[in-house]
């Protein structure tokens, strides 16, 4: 045969995957195709294709036979561009076996992996796939822990990220687990360690697989996915955009962006933004996006632990990543998910040298048997931990609570915050008003003619003395009490400050955060 109508022809078999009904399955089902996958994620142009003749060393159960043998087998790899910076992606096709993975098809992806870490780029994952290739057994379950090590070893070296957009069961959902991000397609994608059928039989539950493993299960309750998106195009457009914050490696700087936004743009409004009672809540996300170049922010984990905000957003053309209680939720209080939450993100930002904002309006931990029986010691922990860790640039903005532990957590200036800025607003104490006058005057208000009054005397006094913020600012533990319109200018020009910031932790194997 040609030479080149051979490899034409191997190419086309390659292209075609499981075929053109299965490719038209794919598509009824509301998916998108491996290959388009990667077209839409990649600049125009740019995909450089690894392994695509690549095909399984099966001979059992039929797959001897050639129409068995698909050049690719069943997982597209390679390098691309991403806003003109290089990254490793691959893309299972649930068109060949189901995007089931075999040894060959396992290699294919470790190969990537590997190659992303040497040259310092960043790993996209697309999921979609039935789980282990049935037919190879245990070279199937030996090739996910090839992967599961790679992502251990990459972590904190390049950024991972994963899409979940079909099923991603069994053993397979622990490659996704470890890598930063999780994007899930909603209606589309699941991820379950044991599926509805293994449910009902062992604990006669019943369960669909959206309920189960949906992308709003693991982004609302799990916690498992950080993002879902209504479909492919969506996730792989959002993909783009949080590479967009991200450094390639854990040795490069974040990408600077150029911004039109004054960087001393002042915003009246936020001199209002706390109320004047200090039980009313108020929106932390009207301040996030009021400071941020252009409004622009790219939260994180939106959907769930809702009292605490993290995410992405540039001040000044630098990329920061925010982590800010809200007040409109649970009254910013940090409980058992908020802490698990915000301390992965600081840990990828430490990790990935993007310095971190932190806005604070917290009046403790939540109280209860649940959050205790549930480890709230254990997992508050962490955030302390994670904070405390980290030796990016860190700064701090107090808008009102701060009281108790919670001060001390979030990030404030004895576990090495660098700038530490507080609103008038702010009330840095041990506790609040009511709580600490209910302590310190039981006697006296027992006794009390009138105790409703004595208390509202006693609350007032306290609230004098310790709800504000220059005790703290006569001890340095405040740098500047701001006016709030002046915060953005005031966040960029510290950040600006601290582009040189160089800090060590001891030298160690690792930590041992309180998992
Ligand atoms: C080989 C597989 C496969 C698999 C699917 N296929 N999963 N082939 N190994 N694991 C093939 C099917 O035979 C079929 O081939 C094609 O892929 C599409 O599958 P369908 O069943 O027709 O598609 P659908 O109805 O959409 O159902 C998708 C599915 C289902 C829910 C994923 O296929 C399924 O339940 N598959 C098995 C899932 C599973 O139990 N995997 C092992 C999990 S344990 P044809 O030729 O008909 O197109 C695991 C351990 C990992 O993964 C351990 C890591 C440590």
């Amino acid at each position: 045969m040609d030479p080149i109508k051979h490899l034409e022809d191997l190419e086309r078999r390659a292209e075609l995957g499981g075929g053109e009904e299965r490719l038209r399955r794919q598509h009824d089902a509301g998916k998108l195709t491996a290959r388009e996958r990667l077209d839409l994620l990649f600049d125009p142009g740019t995909f450089q294709e690894t392994d695509k003749l690549v095909t399984h060393r099966c001979r059992d159960f039929g797959m001897d036979a050639p129409d068995q043998i698909i050049p690719g087998d069943g997982v597209v790899t390679g390098v691309g561009r991403v806003d003109g910076r290089p990254v490793y992606a691959f893309a299972q096709d649930f068109t060949v076996f189901g995007g089931s993975l075999s040894e060959t098809n396992a290699a294919k992806i470790v190969k990537i992996m590997d190659l992303a870490v040497k040259m310092g780029a960043p790993v996209v994952g697309l999921n979609d796939s039935g789980g282990a290739r049935i037919q190879e057994g245990v070279l199937s379950l030996g090739g996910y822990a090839d992967i599961f090590l790679r992502n251990t070893l990459a972590s904190g070296v390049v950024p991972q990220i994963s899409a979940i957009m079909g099923p991603c069961a069994g053993g397979a959902v622990y490659s996704p687990a470890i890598t930063d991000f999780n994007v899930m397609v909603e209606g589309t994608s699941y991820m379950f360690v044991t599926g509805p059928d293994v449910i009902r039989t062992v604990t006669h539950e019943d369960v669909t697989k959206d309920e189960l493993g949906g992308a709003m299960t693991h982004n609302a309750t799990s916690g498992v996915a950080h993002f879902a998106v209504p479909d492919d195009r969506a996730c792989l457009r959002l993909i783009r955009e949080l590479l967009s914050y991200m450094p390639s490696n854990n040795v490069d700087d974040p990408p600077r962006m150029a911004t039109s936004d004054p960087v001393d743009r002042e915003e009246a409004a936020l001199d209002t933004l706390v109320p004047a009672s200090p039980n009313q809540p108020y929106d932390m996300l009207d301040l996030i996006h009021a400071i941020s170049d252009e409004g622009a922010f790219l939260e994180v984990h939106r959907h769930f632990a809702k009292n605490i905000i993290v995410g992405f957003a540039r001040l000044g053309g630098r990329s920061a990543g925010i982590v800010a209680n809200q007040p409109a939720h649970l009254a910013g209080t940090l409980d058992i998910d908020a802490s698990v939450k915000a301390a992965r993100f600081v840990r990828f930002c430490d990790a990935f040298n993007i310095p971190l904002v932190t806005f604070e309006d917290v009046p403790g931990f939540l109280p209860g048997t649940r959050q205790e029986y549930g480890g709230i010691i254990r997992h508050g922990a962490k955030l302390l931990f994670a904070f405390a860790e980290a030796t990016v640039p860190k700064v701090t903005v107090i808008t009102r609570k701060a009281y108790g532990g919670a001060y001390c957590v979030m990030s404030s200036k004895h576990i090495r915050t660098d700038v530490n800025f507080a609103w008038p607003s702010a009330e840095i104490a041990v506790m609040g008003p009511e709580g600490a006058v209910n302590v310190l005057y039981r006697r006296e208000l027992e006794k009390a003619p009138d105790p409703a009054a004595t208390r509202a005397q006693r609350v007032e006094e306290f609230r004098e003395k310790f709800a504000n913020p220059y005790i703290a600012a006569a001890r340095g533990f405040i740098d500047e009490v701001i006016h709030p319109r002046q915060t953005r200018g005031k966040l960029i020009a510290a950040l600006a400050g601290l582009e040189t910031k160089r800090d060590k932790n001891p030298p160690k194997k690792h930590g041992n955060i309180p998992l």
